[in-house]
């Protein structure tokens, strides 16, 4: 059988000791799209930040085991998480203009992350960047590598974070809530991206989505969260059709038109 790409284990998260994710158990196969979904505050960005080592201080794994390609990532020290992050484990942050640093250009910032991981060669970085920021309609690269984030729109900047996270094409991206700042069309666009990099690279992808819509387009399995803890996980298709929580019932009857696809 194949190794799973990801497998939490008994997962349990807390934030100054008080417990805010309990009991998630979940796996993930090369090359799989998982949606995660469920109600603001539930833990889904914390669930993610803990896998890819990058809580904060006030938070800890308390419980459970993280096992990427086999390897526990608790066991890992900061360096080789640090390694690991970018070109294994991808992010796009829910926020990304916040994760980009305000006092130096994006090309600077893109260029930097590339050489930390030995892509030494900028040119071939920037058209790997030309050709990414074409396919999700950001036009004037010269424009964007030369800009600080505030000199860009929110939507830009967003889209600035997908391209920093798929250019190093990792084995696992996390996209946390990547299209919320976009307007629909660059919406697909950047669905059609993430999911031609599964399909080109094998990624296996976790996003997480307040679009149930987009969960039913792209997603081979779907886990709702509900105040820290998985209450719904399975084939996307199953979910959809048969849904167990009301939590997951509503959310999808909120969208009428996915269930007569
Ligand atoms: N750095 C932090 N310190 C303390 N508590 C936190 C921290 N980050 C999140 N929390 C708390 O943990 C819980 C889960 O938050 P989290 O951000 O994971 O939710 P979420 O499901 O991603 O919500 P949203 O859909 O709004 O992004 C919330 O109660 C939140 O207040
Ligand atoms: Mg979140």
């Amino acid at each position: 059988m194949q190794q799973p790409l990801l497998e939490l284990q008994n997962m349990e998260i807390s934030y100054d000791g008080q417990p805010m994710v309990t009991g998630v158990n979940l796996k993930m196969k090369q090359g799989e799209i998982l949606g995660i979904v469920g109600e603001s505050g539930s833990g889904k960005s914390t669930l993610i930040r803990a896998t890819m080592g990058l809580l904060d201080c006030a938070g800890l794994v308390n419980r459970g085991d993280i096992f990427y390609k086999g390897q526990n990532v608790i066991d890992l020290d900061a360096e080789a998480l640090r390694t690991m992050r970018g070109p294994e484990m991808g992010m796009i942050f829910q926020n990304c203009g916040s994760a980009l640093c305000p006092i130096r250009t994006i090309g600077e910032q893109l260029y930097e992350t590339m050489e930390q991981h030995g892509f030494k060669d900028r040119q071939e970085v920037r058209r790997r960047a030309d050709t990414l920021f074409n396919k999700i309609n950001l036009k004037d690269s010269e424009r964007i590598l030369n800009s600080y984030p505030f000199e860009l729109s929110g939507g830009m900047n967003q889209r600035v974070g997908i391209v920093m996270a798929m250019i190093l094409e990792p084995d696992l991206l996390f996209a946390d809530e990547p299209t919320s700042a976009l307007d629909v069309t660059v919406q697909a666009q950047v669905v059609k991206e993430m999911m031609a990099l599964r399909d080109e690279f094998g990624t296996g992808i976790a996003i997480v989505t307040h679009n149930i819509g987009v969960v039913s387009y792209m997603a081979d399995k779907v886990a709702v969260m509900c105040q820290g803890r998985l209450v719904e996980y399975g084939d996307t298709r199953d979910v959809i059709d048969d849904p167990q929580e009301a939590y997951t019932r509503a959310l999808i009857q909120a969208v009428p038109r996915i269930r007569r696809r």
